[in-house]
């Protein structure tokens, strides 16, 4: 989509467009896409003008109004100030030092996966990339590792709902499972009991209530036995019973997906430079900016919505009170006026102003820990030889810079 974002981005930098009826959805009001750097940036950070609670925070509508009611309680889609109390009862186990902490014990985990991998020699690299984010998120917030799969299905299942096969890709089986999620399975017996293992219902709305009911019988084992984990933290933070559940789905998610198609999506982008691949080998050292560059490149979110709390001028368009505004970091990433050479992979690109994260106050809390897992998967890559042995297949979605498949050979 590089050409067109660049085209719209010197014809109409702040466009309206229309959204016609998508498979069996229904056609929605239309929104404003906005594509400069400058523009993403100001409307990012400017969350009295460009609220993320009122409409929440995807391009689709809510289906309903009792589901806008629910996920507006995530953090994610709250303004300031109820926003800043939420994000403040996670945070201390998001800071650089307490990511720091973990650095040794993520790094061991890449080292087998990736040692796991080259004994395998032929691999799908996403289902190697998939595991390091679940497994580190299960770490962090207190949910037994047995049961870790199931963040990767829940969060494919809610992610995937434009594409079947992704939706599909369920790999926990009930067996190993910890007594506590076959409990919480027998109250949702249909979407958890299926005779080979895989959800019934694969859309969102069943991933939910699943996740839900999970995450109440990990709440209960946290209450009895409260640790140093994320859903500690949540359970001593007083959340309401909508915040818990939608704070256990933000997390399931957001340090789940957006890894799962960076880590391969960043691969992909070097076994596509050679040259620049090549030169990373010979000095490691550029790693920290070849991540950078690798994120700009392929942002694994491509745009964040937002909805417009008055009437404002954005750019040359008026904007009017109710209506949703896009940001498309995609393509702010690619803005010619910010980033010398856009459409160039350069690893030593610096300053590298990317929005990849976001900006303004919902900056991904995770940045750091995602950072730290990346540099930890591509330090063990480096030394390796990798040839892509087939085609890298995408995932279709039209939030999500997914790849459901990227086969490669390790030696
Ligand atoms: C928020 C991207 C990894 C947790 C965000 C936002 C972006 C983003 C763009 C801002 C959303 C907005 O403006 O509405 C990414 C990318 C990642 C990544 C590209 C990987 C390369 C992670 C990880 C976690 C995480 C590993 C950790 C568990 C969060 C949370 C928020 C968030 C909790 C919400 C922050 C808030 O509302 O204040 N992320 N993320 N992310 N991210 Fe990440």
């Amino acid at each position: 989509p590089y050409e067109t974002f660049r085209r719209l981005r010197a014809e109409t930098p702040v466009a309206w467009i229309p959204e016609p009826p998508v498979g069996n959805w229904p056609s929605g009001p239309g929104y404003w896409a906005v594509f400069r750097h400058a523009d993403v940036k100001h409307v990012l950070r400017s969350p009295g003008d460009f609220s993320s609670h009122l409409g929440a925070t995807q391009i689709r509508d809510p289906d309903t109004p009792e589901d806008l009611e629910s996920v507006r309680a995530m953090m994610l889609n709250q303004d300031p100030p109820d926003h800043s109390r939420l994000r403040r009862i996670v945070a201390a186990a998001f800071t650089p030092r307490a990511i720091r902490a973990l650095e040794a014990t993520i790094e061991e985990r890449a080292r087998a996966l990736i040692a796991s991998a080259l004994r395998q020699g032929e691999v799908d690299f996403v289902e190697v990339a998939a595991d390091l984010p679940v497994w580190t998120l299960a770490h962090i917030m207190g949910v037994p590792d047995s049961d870790r799969r199931l963040l990767y299905d829940w969060a494919s299942r809610v992610i995937g709902y434009q594409d079947d096969e992704y939706a599909g890709l369920s790999t926990a089986d009930l067996d190993s499972l910890s007594p506590m999620a076959r409990e919480a399975a027998t109250q949702r017996p249909e979407s958890f009991q299926h005779p080979d293992g895989r959800p019934v219902n694969p859309r969102s709305r069943a991933a939910l209530a699943d996740m839900f009911a999970y995450a109440h019988a990990l709440a209960a084992a946290k209450t009895r036995d409260p640790g140093d984990d994320v859903m500690s933290r949540m359970l001593a933070g007083g959340l309401t019973r909508d915040e818990f559940e939608q704070m256990f789905f933000l997390f399931a998610v957001a340090g789940n997906e957006t890894l799962r198609n960076g880590i391969p999506g960043g691969l992909l982008t070097l076994l596509q430079h050679p040259a620049a691949f090549e030169r990373l080998r010979d000095d490691p050292s550029l790693l920290p900016s070849a991540i950078e560059e690798m994120l700009r490149f392929w942002p694994p979110v491509m745009d964040f919505r937002r909805t417009a709390t008055r009437d404002v001028q954005l750019g040359d368009q008026h904007i009017t009170r109710g209506q949703k505004v896009v940001v498309y970091h995609a393509s702010a990433n690619r803005d010619e006026t910010v980033f010398p050479h856009p459409d160039h992979f350069d690893i030593t690109r610096t300053p590298n102003d990317h929005v990849s994260f976001g900006f303004g106050p919902h900056f991904c809390l995770g940045a750091h820990l995602a950072r730290t897992q990346m540099r930890a998967v591509f330090s063990e890559l480096l030394p390796l030889t990798i040839k892509q042995t087939g085609e890298a297949d995408r995932l279709a979605s039209n939030f999500q810079n997914g790849l459901k498949h990227l086969p490669v050979s390790l030696t």
